[in-house]
């Protein structure tokens, strides 16, 4: 496989509404991007992925898009957008744009004009009458991801709409060439303005099945194997992809839930790939049942065995997107690491997926070590899917008030949303005004500034693995993949074999508690140099709870 830019990007993931405020409304925005731009490249990154910037009525903190051409005002204005813009790429960052167009908001003119019949628009999004004597009952037994039923009965049409997420998020109709070529028209105008690519929201549930048959009876996301994917997706990206290279060093990544490296590989192996990687989600369920809320003890076996199929099926022909984090995500310290042990398991956790194969992305607050809030009463929630998730648990009359309050604390996507902690000073010095979210109290313990002149700091951690990988790109970007110890529940070890001889070997005790390491140091050959570290002085009898090393072997040369 050939060498790429963006197999060699590190990317930042900003997620606008909680990352620095520049007008002290509380609302995090452009302003204060542009003021943390030199902080975003300090880290070694080479490009900023933006969750949404469009304007939103924020139902879903936007994605759910009212409008696709103007920048949300609580975040600014598109002239404040291209400041960021022109910033980022005078710093030699890539700016990568959220494209949410599997839906969009139910304030979105078009589904305005829909609703009314408007003959231009009439089509835009799945529209069914209802079935039944009555006409009242669902047009299918779908359910919507975020867990509740997939259709709303619209009065001003009369008609059912599919909505695949919330209530306000109606699906559009890609079968619908007009909504085709509207999306087109979105891609040109940003790409038109400058930025690099685009981070296509649930890209894979963009086709459905035609006559949208019944689903198999799940008691979530029932449907799913109707439209993910769904029978015309590869030619709907394909036209996609059309427009992207109408443009010079453009990107394409797509989310794709549930899938497989296999499947993956029909839309990212190539030259005529019509993506350029996916984000997978089966390494973020080694502690849970599919979704994070059905909780089971954290199994490192279960990663190391998902990590291994991805590595090594995407070997030479795709690229993966490594990320332990995101929006959607609960902090990972707090789920595959140990608040205990914080930036111990922090930094095991950076090296465990820093030196994987493929593209690494970083997700605000992670750098840092940031985890999860504890919440006390259901009013310190405020996502959406949150509040679905608990009427669904609610109805099913399973588990008890405590218990659904316990797992959402453990699982809602809000614990990755509390704003950055900048400093420790009032609001973590993400505001100057009243937060729009709480912030996290461990701010006073765990912020940036505290972190920036700590050599051993989690934070600096990050910007030497980060630059690490890039020095040591032929093992640990381009390499071979190499799981050792499969079965053991506690360490990690694997190398990495780079076509020029070089192989890192990466050991990682997962767990608190502390272990023998012979098992481990028999893969550090003789004369091997350490490379990175989370405890200082050379690796001793005992891994200590969540010791993570790297080893540059000197086996092949050099
Ligand atoms: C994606 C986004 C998530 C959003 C959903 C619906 O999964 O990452 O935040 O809620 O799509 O747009």
């Amino acid at each position: 496989m050939s060498r790429q830019w963006y197999n060699e990007m590190c990317v930042y993931q900003v997620w606008p509404r909680s990352f620095k405020d520049g007008d002290g409304d509380g609302i995090g925005d452009l302003k204060g991007i542009l003021e943390k731009l030199d902080y975003i490249k300090s880290l070694g990154v080479d490009a900023i992925w933006f969750s949404p910037l469009y304007a939103s009525p924020q139902k879903d903190y936007g994605y759910d898009i009212a409008d696709y051409y103007n920048i949300n005002p609580e975040y600014g204005t598109n002239e404040d957008f291209k400041a960021v813009l022109d910033g980022a790429h005078a710093r030699g960052m890539r700016v990568i744009m959220d494209l949410v167009i599997n839906h969009t908001s139910d304030q979105h003119e078009w589904f305005k004009r829909s609703a009314a019949g408007d003959p231009q628009y009439k089509d835009y999004y799945i529209w069914r009458p209802g079935k039944g004597k009555d006409g009242k009952k669902f047009p299918n037994n779908w359910m919507a991801t975020f867990p509740g039923d997939g259709w709303k009965w619209n009065e001003e049409r009369g008609e059912y709409y599919l909505h695949l997420f919330a209530v306000e998020q109606p699906d559009l109709n890609h079968d619908n060439p007009a909504v085709r070529e509207e999306v087109k028209r979105i891609m040109r105008y940003w790409l038109d303005m400058g930025v690099d690519g685009f981070r296509e929201d649930v890209i894979t549930y963009i086709s459905k099945k035609e006559g949208l048959p019944n689903g198999f009876p799940l008691p979530a996301a029932r449907g799913m194997e109707h439209y993910s994917p769904g029978p015309n997706l590869k030619k709907y990206l394909q036209e996609y992809r059309d427009v992207v290279k109408e443009y010079e060093g453009r990107l394409q990544l797509g989310e794709a839930p549930m899938m497989t490296p296999k499947n993956a590989l029909k839309y990212i192996d190539g030259e005529d790939r019509v993506l350029d990687m996916m984000f997978g989600f089966r390494h973020m369920e080694a502690d849970c049942f599919m979704i994070s809320w059905i909780r089971l003890p954290f199994s490192l076996r279960k990663l190391k065995k998902i990590y291994n199929n991805w590595q090594t099926k995407l070997y030479g022909r795709g690229i993966n997107a490594n990320y332990i984090e995101n929006h959607d995500q609960p902090r990972n310290i707090s789920r595959y690491g140990s608040e205990k042990y914080r930036f111990e398991s922090g930094k095991a956790l950076c090296t465990m997926y820093t030196f994987l194969s493929g593209a690494q992305f970083v997700y605000q607050g992670q750098e840092i070590g940031m985890t999860n809030l504890d919440y006390e009463k259901w009013d310190d929630f405020v996502d959406v899917s949150t509040f679905s998730t608990k009427k669904l648990l609610e109805k099913l009359k399973i588990f008890s008030q405590k218990k659904i309050m316990k797992m959402a604390k453990y699982a809602a996507r809000d614990n990755a949303r509390t704003p950055v902690q900048w400093n420790a000073t009032a609001n973590a010095g993400f505001t100057t005004g009243t937060p729009w979210y709480t912030v996290n109290p461990n701010y006073v313990d765990v912020n940036v500034e505290a972190q920036e002149n700590d050599p051993n700091s989690q934070l600096n951690f990050y910007r030497k693995a980060i630059a690490l990988r890039k020095e040591y790109a032929d093992a640990a970007i381009y390499g071979q993949f190499n799981l050792h110890l499969k079965g053991h529940r506690q360490l990690f070890v694997y190398d990495k074999i780079g076509e020029n001889g070089t192989k890192l070997t990466v050991i990682i005790n997962l767990s608190e508690k502390t272990l023998s390491s012979k098992k481990a140091k028999k893969y550090i050959y003789p004369h091997s140099k350490e490379i990175l570290s989370n405890y200082e002085g050379e690796i001793g009898d005992k891994l200590r709870p969540y010791e993570a090393r790297v080893y540059k072997n000197a086996l092949l040369g050099e």
